[in-house]
């Protein structure tokens, strides 16, 4: 840190580069801080596009080489957004640079370069140095308000948890082999890139942690035509004439126990024609239920089974109120928010455990833990959806 300014560099700059980059820009003018973010440095690989790029989204300086970023004195935090392949380099490197951590989810490809991440970060810990994933569902309001209704009790014990996560950007088999359709880039294909979302979500929300799962994952197109270019989520680049498979799951479906005796479950897919980005969780307790669904990300449907029979039903709450989580620093009440609000929320928690010399979480050690069910799973689809037990 220097003068109370948190000195950021940024490695990736497409979707997750470009969500990240609004909220490094905004947060400091939304929240009161003890710090402030000064965007130094944008790092990719093609010179003129991250020079572009660097222009665009309000970063000082680009650089083409990542290992240059992560060597500089004037940068404190490296924010990684690439894909998985290069997670564990990237943060590994950073940490033992002594640079605070920002980690695009999920956290690793594998479990043991989850494992050697979170074993770095402990270490680093000691001479405080913070690291977090960047798993940003947690910090809609609405889904942090949910967490806060079920630790205070209003839906008594959990039962039930059912968590869905349904795209559709992939039905068309001639849609290109994006780095995503790859399991040397992606590790995994829906149950990592979205499945991990819910994971994190649901074990957020409920207190709990997933001790076992059954599953099963189908790759319905197993293979597609090669992409002209590189390409993400956000924009399909042309497809060549030639054809290569597709190494990663499409859809993955899993039942789960939880350690607080809650049975749940997921499913996760990019092939549910018409569902764009469709992230639902239902949560039933003894004493009620919450509902949450992103595409109506202002609102929580509460059931709240303490309320006269007369008046049962499930009702809506408008997550909008001052005293709702993160909602005192934006607009008047009902004036909604929308997706890239998580993010400015994400940077102010991060920014704020940073200035308080806490660490911020999701940790990676947490993030680890999503990584073990995500294992978990994959090994139970291989056999036959057999009982795999999520370690401790
Ligand atoms: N939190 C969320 O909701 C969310 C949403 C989408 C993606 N993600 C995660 O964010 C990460 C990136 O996904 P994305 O959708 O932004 O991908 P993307 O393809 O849109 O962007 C990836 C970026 O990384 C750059 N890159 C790749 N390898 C690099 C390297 N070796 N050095 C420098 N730059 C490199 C690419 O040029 C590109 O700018 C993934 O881990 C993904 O799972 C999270």
């Amino acid at each position: 840190m220097d003068n109370g300014e948190v000195r950021v560099g940024m490695i990736g700059y497409a979707f997750m580069g470009t969500a990240h980059s609004q909220a490094w820009r905004t947060v400091n003018r939304v929240f009161d801080l003890p710090v402030r973010a000064r965007m130094v440095a944008i790092c990719g690989r093609d010179g003129p596009k991250v020079a572009a790029a660097a222009e665009r989204l309000g970063w000082a300086e680009p650089l083409t080489d990542w290992r240059e970023l992560i060597a500089r004195d004037d940068i404190d935090v490296v924010d990684i957004c690439t894909p998985g392949d290069s997670h564990a380099e990237i943060a590994l490197a950073a940490l033992a640079a002594g640079k605070h951590v920002l980690c695009e989810k999920p956290l690793a490809n594998t479990v043991d370069e989850a494992r050697a991440m979170t074993t770095a970060a402990a270490d680093a810990r000691s001479s405080g140095i913070r690291s977090m994933c960047g798993f940003n569902y947690r910090r809609v309001p609405a889904v942090a308000f949910m967490r806060q209704l079920v630790a205070d009790g209003r839906l008594g014990t959990i039962r039930h948890i059912r968590a869905a996560y349904l795209q559709d950007w992939i039905v068309d088999p001639q849609f290109p082999l994006v780095w995503r359709l790859q399991r040397e880039r992606a590790g995994s294909g829906a149950l990592g890139d979205i499945g991990a979302h819910i994971i994190d979500l649901t074990q957020y929300v409920a207190g709990q942690r997933i001790t076992g799962v059954s599953g099963l994952t189908e790759t319905f197109v197993k293979e597609r035509p090669l992409p002209l270019a590189a390409a993400g989520l956000t924009a399909a680049s042309a497809a060549t004439a030639e054809y290569g498979p597709v190494t990663v799951d499409d859809a993955a479906l899993f039942v789960a126990r939880l350690d607080g005796g809650a049975v749940a479950t997921y499913e996760a897919t990019r092939f549910a024609t018409g569902r764009k980005n469709g992230l639902r969780v239902e949560v039933n307790g003894s004493l009620g239920s919450l509902v949450f669904d992103l595409e109506r990300l202002n609102e929580l449907e509460f059931y709240d089974g303490t309320a006269p029979g007369t008046e049962q039903g499930f009702r809506r709450i408008l997550v909008t109120e001052a005293d709702h989580p993160y909602l005192s620093a934006w607009w008047p009440t009902g004036h909604i928010i929308g997706y890239e609000h998580s993010f400015t929320h994400e940077m102010r928690d991060f920014l704020a455990a940073v200035a308080a010399g806490e660490d911020p979480t999701p940790s990676f050690a947490d993030a680890l833990q999503v990584q073990l069910v995500l294992d978990a799973v994959e090994r139970s689809a291989r056999f036959g959806s057999s009982w795999i037990k999520v370690e401790p």
